[in-house]
């Protein structure tokens, strides 16, 4: 039980196929007790019911894009956790439109869309969360995607959200270190998610990854989840501002 008598705030479950929702499995059986967040009522329903299905488990409504919200989800957890051992950040939007053409035509609010939604939310919750966050320490992870350092087709302005993504891990691993919070990042290979899918020509990406990747597979949200597990546990107490690639190998190979 890597995360026994840990508690968790976990942000981004949609659906049970969201990376979130893997982590969430993973943490929990691992004994660790959780929050989870939603966005909108489209997806409350779904939140609520795979939370009910885990111990002792919370809810609470948050869209990283209201201040207001996110102040209420951190005073909620004040008042039913007490303390928060780590945080997992599973979100991010860009327009759809902007998924579609060249990057060149990137608008400038699709930017700012997608680098507040993807990118500075990180740091907000981060701010939020830090009071809670106890004396022995605490671990933050946020999930990213290899389109943050290479140029691929489509994934345009989420791309450049990504890289800042990375860059606010690296910031604020070096900031929280001295207080013992580390933040990490994993970087996953393609998985069919409600996000993935809204990625035109993703299913080619799945199938390039299959045919290049040296575990020559796709992988599996439970090996994101598994990672995170690890990434959150005391076994990788030594590790800061990391991003971790679960892709099959894929990062590594050339032509
Ligand atoms: N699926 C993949 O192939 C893949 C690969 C690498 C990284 N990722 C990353 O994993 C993370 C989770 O995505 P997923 O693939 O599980 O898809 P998903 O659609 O299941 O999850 C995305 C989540 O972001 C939430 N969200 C969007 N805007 C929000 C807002 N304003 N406030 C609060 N929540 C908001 C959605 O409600 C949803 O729960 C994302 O950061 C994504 O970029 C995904």
């Amino acid at each position: 039980m890597l995360l026994h008598g840990r508690q968790g705030l976990v942000l981004g479950v949609a659906n049970k196929r969201s990376i979130a929702w893997a982590i969430a499995q993973s943490a929990a059986r691992e004994g660790a007790r959780l929050a989870f967040t939603f966005q909108g009522e489209a997806v409350e329903k779904n939140v609520r019911e795979l939370a009910g299905t885990l111990r002792r488990s919370m809810v609470f409504p948050c869209d990283v894009t209201d201040d207001g919200q996110v102040a209420l989800l951190f005073d909620g957890l004040g008042r039913e956790f007490g303390r928060l051992d780590f945080l997992v950040h599973c979100i991010a939007f860009a327009n759809r439109k902007e998924l579609e053409g060249e990057f060149s035509q990137t608008s400038r609010d699709g930017f700012r869309v997608a680098h507040d939604v993807s990118a500075y939310s990180l740091v907000g919750l981060v701010r939020g969360a830090q009071p809670l966050f106890p004396p022995e320490g605490a671990s933050v992870l946020a999930m990213t995607y290899l389109g943050s350092t290479r140029a691929i087709p489509r994934y345009n302005i989420m791309g450049v959200a990504k890289a800042s993504l990375e860059a606010c891990i690296r910031y604020l691993a070096s900031d929280l270190g001295p207080k013992n919070v580390r933040v990490n990042g994993i970087s996953a290979g393609p998985i069919s998610t409600l996000a993935a899918r809204g990625i035109p020509g993703f299913t080619d990406i799945l199938h390039h990854y299959r045919q290049r990747a040296p575990l020559r597979r796709n992988i599996d949200a439970s090996e994101v989840g598994d990672a995170a597990a690890f990434l959150l546990s005391s076994y990788a107490r030594g590790v800061t501002g990391e991003i971790l690639f679960v892709d099959a190998g894929y990062h590594i190979t050339g032509v």
